[in-house]
């Protein structure tokens, strides 16, 4: 599959190096050239360019640029993204002296952002609730179970896309819903992310009822 990312830093690269890896033709788009030709360079990808040139390469197109900068991006690519499957991996979150906190009014999410100012776009979000040292794993493993993928889509065809970008690196995509629900993806980000630092273990605070040993 054409990926195109938008950003050079830790989830570009991350990710960049596992779709690279399982084969695909990714193109990573900077705004600065210098650093979009050594983060391509560093995962093997196929190609680097500028912003524009990574959302027309995709059919799907990474945002791998802080939550705060993704909207006026992706509201200024937004012809360039038509019709093209935008994973949106950002999480808003921000540290108050409440803990860390969302960014966003919880009622949207940054995903929806996006889709309102690219409304021809396929806008997903996946890939937020992992550290970026996580996307580095060839496969993504855990006690020999694959990690598995929460995404948020709108559009079937986009989801199969994201389906793709998922399974193809090792994991299991777990599909949670449309767009609207997105916004639990972000907060679910703040909340584990504020655990971790509080040097909390959320990996062991979701166990299923089907683990409950039977008496
Ligand atoms: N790091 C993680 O563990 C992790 C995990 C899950 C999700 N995320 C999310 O993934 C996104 C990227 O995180 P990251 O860790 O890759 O960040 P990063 O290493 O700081 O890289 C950010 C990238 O965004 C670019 N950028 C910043 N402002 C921009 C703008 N206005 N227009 C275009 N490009 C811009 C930067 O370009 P320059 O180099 O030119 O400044 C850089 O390439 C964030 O939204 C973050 O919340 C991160």
């Amino acid at each position: 599959m054409r990926i195109g990312i938008l950003g050079t830093g830790g989830m570009a690269t991350a990710l960049g190096g596992a779709w690279t890896t399982a084969g695909h033709d990714v193109l990573i788009g900077g705004r600065d050239q210098e650093r979009a030709e050594r983060t391509a360079a560093l995962v093997g990808a196929a190609g680097h360019g500028s912003l524009t040139d990574a959302a027309r390469h995709g059919e799907a197109v990474l945002v791998a640029v802080p939550a705060t900068q993704a909207p006026h991006l992706v509201d200024h690519l937004a012809a360039d993204l038509a019709g093209r499957t935008v994973v949106d991996c950002t999480n808003p979150i921000t540290p108050t002296g409440e803990g860390l906190m969302l960014a966003v009014d919880g009622a949207t999410s940054v995903a929806r952002q996006l889709a309102a100012t690219a409304p021809d776009a396929h806008v997903v979000k996946a890939f937020n609730l992992c550290h970026v040292s996580i996307w580095t794993l060839r496969p993504p493993t855990f006690e020999d179970v694959p990690l598995a993928v929460p995404y948020c889509a709108d559009h079937p065809a986009a989801a199969t896309v994201t389906e793709t970008l998922i399974s193809s690196i090792g994991c299991t995509p777990a599909a949670c819903g449309g767009l609207a629900r997105a916004a639990y993806l972000e907060a679910t980000a703040a909340l584990a992310i504020g655990l971790w630092w509080t040097g909390g273990q959320p990996r062991a605070a979701f166990p299923s009822p089907g683990e409950v040993p039977h008496p």
